[in-house]
């Protein structure tokens, strides 16, 4: 994914308004507990640092921020400018998790709905490299595997309707587009039917995402030293795998 790539995804940019409908903060709580609960068994030592990549409107931040310190890193400022609202004792900081350098290390670092931008092999490694540089010995990271080679369905395709207290109303159509069925790439397109006080209008939004095998997922980042761990995590009916990557103590 290069740079224009990147701005391509208006949702994160020109229509970032929708993002804080899309999802509620208290919607994120149960998930951000379990997540915290995975990182502390899975750390050898405290959890008072979390580095979140691809941290979006802060809202997995809101709930991590009241076990340890968090730092998000995002691409995208529209996206960084609500975290940074909803989150104002955190910091947040514009960078590519294919390439930031904080130059500093966490107990645990955190990527949730975002690693599916890593639309090449090379780049999903390029992030591992990312989480294992921010990594204190000990520390883990934990990634949240949306969409595999095994569970990505063709043409797959979601609707669902939000409201907010400013007289807008959006009704948002997704869809999973695969080119061919070998392919290591999918479309993830957004229809959005926007009513703001009845006027319609209707904004659509095509992002380009990585679909690898989980194999591949386990067994790269061993490559830089991580021990690998695999959980399953069931949300309203579906089951996603979760990845613990462990970097080894000294
Ligand atoms: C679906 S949102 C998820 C946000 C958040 N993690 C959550 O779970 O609510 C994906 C986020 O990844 C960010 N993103 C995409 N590619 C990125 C990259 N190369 N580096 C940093 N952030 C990226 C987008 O700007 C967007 O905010």
């Amino acid at each position: 994914m290069n740079q224009e790539l990147h701005k391509q995804q208006r949702l994160y940019h020109e229509l970032s308004w929708i993002w804080p409908l899309f999802g509620t903060v208290e919607d994120y709580r149960e998930e951000s507990e379990i997540f915290v609960r995975y990182l502390r068994d899975n750390i050898e030592g405290s959890l008072s640092t979390l580095l979140d990549l691809g941290c979006g409107g802060g809202k997995n931040a809101f709930h991590f921020r009241r076990h340890c310190a968090l730092t998000g890193v995002d691409i995208s400022p529209a996206m960084l400018a609500q975290a940074q609202e909803l989150n104002p004792p955190s910091r947040f900081v514009e960078g590519d998790m294919r390439s930031v350098d904080l130059r500093e290390e966490f107990d645990a670092v955190f990527l949730n709905d975002s690693s599916m931008y890593m639309t090449t092999r090379d780049e999903l490694m390029q992030l591992f490299r990312t989480a294992y540089r921010h990594l204190r010995p000990g520390g883990a990271a934990l990634v949240t595997a949306e969409v595999t080679s095994e569970s990505f369905v063709h043409n797959g395709c979601e609707v669902s309707n939000y409201s907010d207290d400013r007289g807008r109303e959006v009704c948002i159509i997704e869809q999973d587009y695969r080119k061919s069925p070998d392919a290591e790439q999918f479309d993830l397109t957004f229809v959005f039917l926007i009513r703001e006080h009845g006027r319609q209008r209707i904004e659509n939004d095509v992002h380009t995402c990585g679909l690898f095998p989980l194999d591949f997922w386990r067994e790269a980042p061993q490559t830089l030293g991580f021990s690998v761990r695999e959980m399953l995590l069931e949300t309203e009916g579906v089951v996603m795998p979760i990845l613990v990557y462990c970097k080894p103590p000294l």
